[in-house]
């Protein structure tokens, strides 16, 4: 069997990494890939919003079956391009993937379905956001309604932070026709989870659960981040509350959007908060989480080429899925300056030290090859993944394993896990 995977991330890599495993897959295609994907896939340059030219790479090389792993992609349609043309594909079509490209789609849709979740207006008036904010108070969350790469989101202490989000957004446009709406909703306190599903729109299939560090410093000090860490499974997660979270969130989900003659195929993803042991859903992706995939696809031992066919097929409901009762660790090695600029071209050292190791795996995100060595090329640059017998465990092999590593500026938090270590 032959894959092709579209993301050149960490959550790539892991994708990449579980087919690589896999007894039926041969070769495995990756666009545009990194350093370390290229070492177990061919890396091809085909840009990830030319469809025409994925399609026919597909149809040339006789690729089985796409797997997508960002947003954008879906966004914009490339699983109706591809289902047009009778390829098989993993990720959601256009109409489905709304419920995380469109926020106010989200909060109205999650209304009609009775699915908890803060309570909200949404806007597309700056004067009439800007009374309900006064009316409401802080703090308060306003939400760009589009796309904004994880930047899209401002948690209002007071009213001036308030006031700066919605003029960012609907005045100064910095997201361009992303914040032609937006959502304003309640701030809720709790702890967050992420809570990811197979679907193949008939059948859910929870994967292994999984918390991540969004923010950039230790002590969740510092601006928000695509992720600084994650680690699965989750405490906060127990048996109990998977199945209210599937009771309350996923299968509504999937019965709402049937009954809009929308077909949801892929992973499903809610960012949760747990508010005196309720979830509540922050918001839904598309596509598997970044860094989450690395700790959970650490976990899995369902072979995913299986999982992949099943779902594009329409036969999940036939798969057993299995997890390891291991813990996994992921710790986020970044470029000095990231969330902000930050520089690249740094020589990484010591990854050779770690080759070979069953229970630790670095998964590349922002690396590339300068002769021959490999270098950094984004802010978030390494993902550094542990298995161990539990959290504890997992996370001293992740920290002693990223001894050996170095670039200059490298940047990682010490406290990656402490949170589930607390509720233990
Ligand atoms: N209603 C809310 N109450 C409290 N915090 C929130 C709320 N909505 C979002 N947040 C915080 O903002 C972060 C980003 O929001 P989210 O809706 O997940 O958007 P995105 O991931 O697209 O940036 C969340 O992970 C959470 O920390
Ligand atoms: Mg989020």
């Amino acid at each position: 069997m032959k894959f092709l995977v579209i993301g050149g991330g960490g959550r790539e890599h892991a994708i990449v990494w579980k087919l690589s495993r896999s007894r039926h897959v041969d070769k495995i295609y990756c666009t545009p890939g990194n350093a370390g994907i290229s070492e177990i896939a061919e890396c091809i340059d085909i840009a990830t919003s030319d469809f025409d030219a994925l399609l026919d790479f597909v149809k040339y090389e006789w690729v089985d079956l796409t797997i997508v792993g960002p947003e954008d992609p879906l966004s914009k349609g490339i699983v109706d391009a591809f289902e047009r043309e009778g390829r098989r594909i993993l990720g959601p079509n256009r109409k489905a993937a709304q419920l995380e490209s469109s926020k106010v789609f989200a909060k109205d849709f999650m209304k009609r379905y009775g699915i908890p979740s803060a309570e909200y207006r949404t806007f597309s008036s700056y004067v009439h956001a800007e009374d309900y904010v006064r009316m409401k108070g802080t703090p308060i969350v306003i939400k760009a309604d589009g796309l904004a790469a994880g930047k899209g989101v401002f948690v209002a202490a007071n009213i001036d932070e308030a006031m700066k989000a919605l003029k960012l957004i609907m005045k100064e446009r910095i997201f361009g026709e992303a914040g032609d709406r937006v959502v304003v909703e309640e701030c809720l306190a709790g702890e967050e989870a992420s809570f990811m599903a197979f679907c193949d729109g008939k059948t859910l299939r929870p994967m292994a659960s999984s918390q991540d560090h969004k923010r950039i410093f230790d002590g969740d000090k510092g601006p928000n981040t695509g992720g600084m860490g994650a680690y699965s499974p989750a405490p906060i997660v127990t048996k109990e509350m998977e199945a209210e979270v599937m009771e309350k969130v996923m299968w509504p989900v999937l019965r709402g959007l049937k009954a809009e003659g929308i077909v949801y195929k892929g992973v499903l993803y809610a960012g949760l908060m747990i508010r005196n042991g309720s979830p509540y859903v922050l918001e839904f992706n598309c596509r598997m989480g970044d860094p989450e995939t690395q700790p959970v696809l650490s976990r899995m031992e369902t072979d995913l080429a299986d999982v992949a066919f099943a779902i594009c097929d329409g036969k999940l409901s036939e798969m057993e899925m299995q997890w390891l009762p291991d813990a996994s660790v992921c710790v986020v090695l970044a470029s000095k300056g990231y969330p902000g600029n930050y520089e690249k071209g740094r020589a990484i050292k010591g990854l050779e030290d770690l080759k070979g190791r069953k229970d630790v795996q670095v998964f590349h995100a922002g690396t590339a090859f300068n002769n021959n060595s490999v270098v950094t090329s984004g802010g978030r640059v390494l993902g550094v993944t542990a298995l161990g017998k539990d959290i504890r465990d997992a996370r001293d092999k992740a920290y002693e394993a990223i001894e050996k590593i170095h670039f200059e500026g490298m940047h990682y938090r010490r406290d990656i896990a402490e949170r589930a270590l607390k509720r233990q």
